[in-house]
């Protein structure tokens, strides 16, 4: 595990953006595990604004977001991780919309309780090259909220209140927030060959000294199960 604590998230968001397009530059068929909410933004922004003026290309890159909310109420189709997708990165790349996937579609009525066939198409496509991920208050990675198995796959659960009421920001009212989702599994995330964890703001340190400091995997910490990855990089503008 490498920790980087750097002055500002802008400094990090710019080094997880220059280790994406450092390996799009080595590798065009790139498969990227992506995640949603405010920590990797900037980070979007970043590859955004570099891609082309380093003449890389993402048409032949393919990608892989963590979740995606289930139950979404349709005047709020805006805060579904597919639009967040759309309009922080996609829309202002050059990636084929094809090659984007979700493990579930918000428009889904009748989910299932598991979702194999989404771990499936990432074996077949060869596996995550860099997955992306953020961090929960509670440790939570992806929607793996405390309680969540080692060998969990991508699965449909059930939002913590914790979870709720952070996500409630962006709703106008708590009973807006959906309450459940389709998350990629522990094991699925820990299956990828190199991942780049951002971890922003004073709210996330007790979640990030967990997984530094872990010698083992802690169930009511979802964040430790990633303490003995074998390339896993840790951005954040926390102090240690
Ligand atoms: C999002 C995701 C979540 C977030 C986490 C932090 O796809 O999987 O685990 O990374 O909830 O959210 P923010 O970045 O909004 O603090």
């Amino acid at each position: 595990m490498k920790v980087f604590s750097l002055d500002s998230k802008d400094e990090c968001s710019k080094i997880g953006a220059n280790i994406i397009l450092d390996e799009l530059e080595k590798n065009k068929n790139l498969v990227l595990g992506l995640a949603t909410g405010s920590t990797p933004e900037l980070m979007y922004n970043y590859i955004i604004d570099n891609f082309k003026k380093r003449n890389l290309s993402f048409k032949d890159v393919k990608t892989f977001n963590l979740d995606e909310y289930v139950g979404l109420k349709p005047n709020y189709e805006d805060q579904s991780y597919r639009n967040f997708m759309n309009t922080c990165l996609f829309n202002q790349i050059d990636i084929d919309k094809n090659n984007t996937h979700f493990p579930v579609s918000y428009k889904e009525i009748n989910v299932q309780n598991n979702y194999d066939s989404y771990d499936k198409l990432i074996d077949e496509n060869g596996g995550i090259d860099i997955q992306i991920l953020g961090i929960g208050n509670n440790g939570h990675i992806a929607f793996n909220e405390p309680g969540s198995e080692l060998e969990s796959k991508t699965r449909l659960i059930e939002l913590t209140e914790s979870t709720i009421k952070a996500n409630s920001r962006f709703f106008d009212n708590i009973n807006d927030v959906p309450k459940k989702a389709v998350t990629m599994g522990i094991n699925s995330i820990f299956n990828a060959k190199k991942i780049i964890l951002l971890a922003f703001g004073e709210n996330k340190r007790e979640a990030v000294e967990k997984l530094i400091n872990a010698k083992s995997f802690d169930k009511n910490w979802p964040c430790t199960s990633l303490y003995n990855h074998e390339d896993l990089t840790i951005l954040t503008d926390i102090q240690f």
